[in-house]
């Protein structure tokens, strides 16, 4: 699969088609911090209850985390050989320009999740996750790196949604308009919901207390 350009892009479909599944589910599992301190641990401790299969599942995340982000760099490697005109002023309009960027909004998404999980998941366990979430992201600093990133990561996903379901061949011009759609619902529901969460750690002093 990974010697032909479709079977590149594929790989990168599928494991894109995980990861979002991941995101959207994180996304939906941190809305319980809004509902305060024991919403938010008691979903923590559930997931955490999981034992053996939250082991199965960080697996399979890893494994499709390596595999996106190793073919984005063979395919992007590739595309920068073929292209020696690569420096020349390109076209930029609209979703073009989320599309262009996706290789760096990815890096920027990589580098965050090596800060986040040094904060929340290879740090001290005893902490209860509200604690940890209000010492790291009520630090400016913190909370501004956080933003970005998931600023970045709400681009990559509303034009990744799009791109794969082209990729695997399961759009159609009659749905097209809904496949973009629901890529860019998805990309401001994420942005959103991650978005308020450092925010509201910085200027709400009583935020998961
Ligand atoms: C405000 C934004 C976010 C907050 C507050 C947050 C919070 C958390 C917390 C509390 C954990 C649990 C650690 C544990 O108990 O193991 C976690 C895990 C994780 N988060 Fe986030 N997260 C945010 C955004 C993101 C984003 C945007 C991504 C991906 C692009 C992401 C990827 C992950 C991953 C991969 C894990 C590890 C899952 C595991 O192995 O169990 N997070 N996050």
């Amino acid at each position: 699969m990974l010697t032909s350009s479709i079977g590149k892009k594929t790989v990168m479909a599928i494991s894109g088609a995980m990861l979002s599944l991941f995101l959207l589910a994180h996304m939906v599992g941190n809305t319980t911090a809004f509902f305060g301190r024991e919403a938010f641990n008691g979903y923590a401790g559930h997931i955490h209850d999981l034992g053996g299969i939250l082991k199965l599942l960080e697996a399979g995340l890893l494994f499709f985390l390596l595999a996106h982000a190793g073919v984005a760099l063979l395919l992007y490697l590739e595309n920068m050989q073929a292209r020696p005109e690569r420096y020349a002023v390109k076209k930029s309009s609209g979703s073009g320009l989320i599309a262009q960027t996706m290789p760096y909004t990815g890096l920027a998404i990589l580098i965050f999740l090596i800060v986040h999980l040094a904060n929340f998941h290879f740090t001290d366990r005893t902490t209860p996750p509200s604690e940890m979430i209000r010492e790291v992201l009520g630090r400016p600093e913190f909370a501004l790196f956080y933003i970005f990133s998931v600023l970045a990561a709400a681009l990559h996903i509303s034009h990744g949604l799009w791109s794969l379901f082209q990729t695997l061949g399961l759009s159609h011009p009659r749905y097209n308009k809904l496949i973009m759609t629901g890529g860019i619902i998805c990309g401001i529901a994420v942005g959103t919901v991650f978005v308020l969460i450092p925010v509201l750690a910085v200027i709400y002093s009583g935020f998961l207390l």
